[in-house]
C-alpha cells in the first residue's frame, strides 16, 4: 500500500482505518482494537461524533472534572473542567475554598461587542467622495443583511457599527469595512463571517453603480476577528490582609508582599508574564472546553490582549490599600452559550446544565473566576511552598501508571511521599526498591 492517497475524506470510516492502519503501524490489529475501543457503545452519540469533523476515527478522551465551592457574584457555582494537566482541578478548588470565607470572586462584564472585516483593496485617488460614499451605502449595508440578522434582532442584539478604516499608510490600496456586532448569547463568528460576506457583495455592486472614478474593489477577505478587546470581563477577590494566610510559615503581611512582587515581576518580565498567563488559562481553557467553546480563539485574544500596550504582560494584578488584598483579571472572552457544538454535545449540555444554563455574559463571568483562581493558588504556591510539592503529587498517580505500578504498589509510595515532594526519580527508586529489582531494565514496561 502507498502512504499517498488520493479521496480519503470518501472512504468509508472502516476503509479509512483499514489504509491508516496497514500503512503506519507495525501490529495493525493492536491499533485496530485501541481505536475501537474508544467508539461510543451508542451508535448514535458516536454517529454525531464522528460527524462534528472530517475523517473522524475514533474519539479523544480528555478527563472532565468539577471544582466546587466557587461563589461568583454570590452564587454558589460548581465549576466543569476539561483537562489533561494533573493539578489543574486541585489549584481550582483550593482556591474556590480559600475565597468562599472572604466573600467569594466578584465578576463584572465590562463590554460584548465584537468585530469583523471586509478587507479590500480600491485603487482610487478620491478617498472623501469613496467616504461619503461609503457612508451613504451603510442603510443598503443594512437592509441587504436583515434577512441574516432578523433572529439575532428579536433576541436584542445584531449590527452596532459600520465604519471605513483607511489603512493605505500601512499597506497601498488596503481599506477595511470594520463592523461591530452583538452577538447576544452566541459567539456569533458565522453570524458575523455571513454578514461580511453579503456586505462585501453589496460593497461591490453598489460602487459600480456609483459616480466614483474607480468603479472596483478587490474583495480579500471578510472574516470576524479573534481579537475581541471589547468583548471584556472583570473579576476580582479582595479581603483585609490580615485574613489572607492561614500558613504558619509566613506571616500574612510578607505573603502579601511575595504575592505583589511575583504580580509586579509578571508585569514586566515578558518571559515571566508567559507563563504566568498560561496558568491562568489552564483554568480558562478548562470551562472554555468543558462548555463547548473555542479555546483557540480564547487563547489567541488572550495573549495579543495581554501585549496591547506593546509589551507582553500580565494578564492579573493586585494591589494592597489601606490594609485590603485585591487581585483581579482582565481578560477578553468571547464565549457562547447557544450555537456551535452547545445544544449537541451531550457532556456540554451536561456543563451548562450544572452551570445552571449561564447567558454568555454569566459564563464570561464563571470563566474569569476560573482563570483568577487558578492563578491565585499557582502564585500562592509559587511564593511559599514551591510549585513542585502541589504539582508532584498530583503528577505522581501518572509516574505510578507509567511504570504499571500494582495498586498496593501505588498505595505504598503515595504513604511514602506523603511529607516529602515526590520526584521522577525518587519515585523510581522508591518504586524499584519495593518491587525488589535494581533498575526498570529488569522488567517489560509497555
Ligand atoms: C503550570 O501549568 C502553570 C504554572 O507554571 C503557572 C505559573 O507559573 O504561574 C504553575
Amino acid at each position: 500500500m502507498s502512504k499517498k492517497i488520493k479521496g480519503y475524506s470518501k472512504l468509508t470510516k472502516e476503509a479509512k482505518i483499514e489504509w491508516l492502519i496497514e500503512n503506519y503501524f507495525e501490529q495493525p490489529e493492536k491499533a485496530l482494537q485501541l481505536l475501537k475501543s474508544y467508539w461510543h457503545g451508542d451508535a448514535d452519540l458516536q454517529k454525531m461524533h464522528d460527524e462534528f469533523i472530517e475523517n473522524t476515527l475514533t474519539n479523544f478522551y480528555l478527563p472532565y472534572g468539577v471544582a466546587p465551592n466557587f461563589l461568583i457574584n454570590d452564587k454558589m457555582y460548581c465549576l466543569p473542567l476539561a483537562i489533561e494537566e494533573s493539578s489543574v482541578v486541585a489549584a481550582a478548588a483550593k482556591a474556590a475554598n480559600f475565597w468562599v470565607n472572604r466573600g467569594g470572586f466578584k465578576s463584572n462584564v465590562i463590554s460584548t461587542t465584537k468585530i469583523g472585516h471586509v478587507h479590500f483593496s480600491w485603487e482610487g485617488n478620491e478617498f472623501e467622495k469613496f467616504e461619503t460614499f461609503i457612508n451613504n451605502i451603510k442603510p443598503d449595508l443594512i437592509e441587504g443583511t436583515n434577512h441574516i440578522t432578523a433572529n439575532m434582532r428579536i433576541r436584542g442584539g445584531g449590527i452596532l457599527n459600520i465604519q471605513l478604516n483607511n489603512k493605505t499608510a500601512e499597506e497601498p490600496g488596503y481599506y477595511q469595512l470594520e463592523v461591530k456586532f452583538d452577538t447576544r448569547d452566541s459567539m456569533g463568528a458565522n453570524f458575523i463571517n455571513s454578514i461580511l460576506e453579503e456586505f462585501a457583495k453589496i460593497l461591490k455592486y453598489k460602487l459600480a453603480e456609483s459616480d466614483l472614478a474607480e468603479k472596483e474593489v478587490q474583495i480579500v477577505m471578510c472574516i470576524l476577528s479573534n481579537y475581541t478587546p471589547e468583548c471584556l470581563v472583570r473579576c476580582e477577590v479582595s479581603c483585609p490582609v490580615s485574613e489572607l494566610n492561614d500558613d504558619k510559615d509566613i506571616s500574612p503581611e510578607d505573603f502579601a508582599s511575595k504575592f505583589l512582587r511575583a504580580i509586579r515581576i509578571a508585569e514586566i518580565e515578558p518571559y515571566r508574564a508567559v507563563t504566568h498567563n498560561k496558568g491562568i488559562m489552564n483554568g480558562i481553557d478548562s470551562v472554555v472546553l468543558a462548555t463547548g467553546n473555542d479555546f483557540r480563539a480564547v487563547e489567541a485574544s488572550a495573549h495579543a490582549y495581554a501585549a496591547r500596550n506593546g509589551k507582553y504582560s500580565s494578564l492579573t494584578h493586585a494591589e494592597v490599600k489601606n490594609g485590603i488584598f485585591k487581585f483581579w483579571i482582565e481578560i477578553p472572552l468571547s464565549l457562547g452559550t447557544v450555537g456551535g457544538i452547545t445544544t449537541l454535545h451531550p457532556m456540554v449540555k451536561f456543563s451548562h446544565e450544572l452551570l445552571g444554563k449561564p447567558s454568555a455574559p454569566e459564563l464570561m463571568q464563571i470563566t474569569a473566576a476560573a482563570g483568577l483562581a487558578q492563578n491565585f493558588s499557582a502564585i500562592l504556591s509559587l511564593v511559599t511552598t514551591g510549585i513542585q510539592k502541589g504539582h508532584m503529587k498530583m503528577h505522581l498517580l501518572n509516574i505510578l501508571n507509567q511504570l504499571e505500578a500494582t495498586e498496593e504498589e501505588k498505595s505504598l509510595i503515595i504513604d511514602y511521599f506523603k511529607d516529602k515532594v515526590p520526584s521522577h526519580h525518587a519515585t523510581v527508586s522508591i518504586f524499584c526498591q519495593i518491587r525488589g529489582i535494581k533498575d526498570l531494565s529488569e522488567i517489560n514496561l509497555k
